[in-house]
């Protein structure tokens, strides 16, 4: 499916599957940001000159292109970030450490990525709220009966990824956001996985807070976004302070800041960022995220299909509808069989997965995490199987 899009597969040698690490971009992204570097390159917001007013369109309407791709109510509800680090952390430090007291529960998962704990735990230290974890299920998954049974009186956010970088299961965030609103609890998801290859509706899912980045949906690196509703984002507090961000200021310290979402994005933004990733998303709904979700859990079952067979490897979550699987071979490091596989060109990661907490339950500090996206192809898993299938034979030759 539209491999013919993306310039570096030409270079048939490399089979990339590490995309939840970050994806392949397609010439269209490419062309688009560099058309900007070629034509018409201009700071946004300042000048009233031709490129600058170019500049200026394509990135404020980016806004209205993140706006139809996830559903939110209003443009203004999309803030431009560096990534979804970045976002977790403007929502974390900009609003939470407002509106969080001490004792106040916030719900998370040991499966979570770092970006979704860290801040947290500097806030608890900070303010002294009380995180908790939700108990993951045999399969590592988290049920919405489990998020239920963690909720208590105190709980006032729940803050769970739609789809987590490691084990890859899709929590029902519907049914999640709409016991969070029903029971004034504010609901942050971390997207980051799953915007790039399922849809979302930011309204219907009833999610207040919602953090992605562009690189994982074949976009640039350095831009996400954070989406949350008007209302919190009135009285979220900028994280940094600067130029574009402010109307007004004088040497008595009196300041006034600009309308949201624009008193979130202080200095020059990643203008062209941006631009690459309204082509980006312009790619991904020509292709359908329907259909590319269904694709990648065919790749998936097939590639479970074919290990499983192999009596040396273990997987850990043979169940889980992404794309994302993680297994072992037995008797060999993680990160042996990535540089084994790389050999072949192969591209896949090893270790932890930022997901630091995990491994209480997974009982294993590292895992090869294969992880696909719509351009990745049966054949491609062919060949991945028939390499690991010599994995073990090559290991022992090389410790004899
Ligand atoms: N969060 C990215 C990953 O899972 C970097 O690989």
């Amino acid at each position: 499916m539209k491999r013919e899009d993306f310039p570096i597969l030409a270079n048939k040698s490399i089979i990339y599957l590490d995309n939840a690490a970050t994806t392949l971009k397609p010439q269209c992204v490419i062309d688009a940001m560099n058309e900007y570097y070629q034509y018409y390159t201009a700071n946004i917001h300042r000048g009233l000159y031709d490129s600058s007013i170019l500049s200026d369109y394509l990135y404020e309407s980016t806004r209205f292109v993140v706006r139809d791709f996830i559903h939110c109510s209003s443009a203004k509800e999309v803030i431009f970030t560096s990534g979804t680090t970045y976002s977790i952390n403007l929502m974390v430090f900009g609003f939470m450490r407002d509106y969080l007291q001490a004792g106040d529960e916030v719900l998370l998962s040991k499966a979570e990525h770092a970006s979704n704990i860290l801040p947290w735990i500097r806030l608890a230290e900070e303010i002294g709220i009380v995180l908790k974890y939700i108990p993951l299920d045999i399969d590592y998954s988290v049920t919405y009966e489990n998020v239920l049974s963690s909720i208590t009186a105190k709980t006032r956010v729940v803050s769970l990824a739609h789809v987590t970088n490691v084990i890859g299961d899709v929590r029902n965030i519907r049914k999640i956001g709409q016991y969070c609103r029903q029971s004034n609890i504010l609901f942050h998801v971390d997207g980051a996985q799953s915007v790039p290859h399922l849809p979302i509706d930011f309204v219907h899912d009833n999610i207040d807070f919602l953090s992605f980045s562009a690189h994982k949906m074949c976009g640039p690196t350095g831009v996400g976004v954070l989406v949350a509703r008007e209302s919190l984002l009135k009285k979220m507090k900028p994280t940094f302070y600067g130029g574009g961000m402010n109307e007004s200021f004088q040497s008595d310290g009196d300041y006034h800041l600009k309308e949201i979402p624009t008193r979130f994005e202080a200095g020059t933004p990643p203008i062209v960022e941006v631009i690459g990733l309204r082509s980006a998303i312009l790619y991904l709904q020509q292709i359908g995220l329907d259909k590319i979700h269904k694709y990648e859990i065919y790749l998936k079952r097939y590639l479970v299909s074919l290990l499983q067979d192999i009596p040396f490897i273990s997987i850990y979550n043979a169940n889980s509808d992404t794309g994302i699987l993680i297994f072992n071979v037995e008797g060999v490091s993680s990160m042996d069989v990535s540089k084994y596989l790389n050999t072949y060109h192969i591209c896949v990661r090893s270790g932890n997965h930022c997901s630091k907490m995990l491994k209480e339950d997974l009982k294993v500090l590292s895992t090869v995490r294969v992880s696909l996206y719509f351009y990745n192809t049966i054949q491609e898993i062919d060949f991945l199987v028939s390499v690991l299938k010599k994995c073990q034979n090559v290991f022992k030759i090389v410790e004899s």
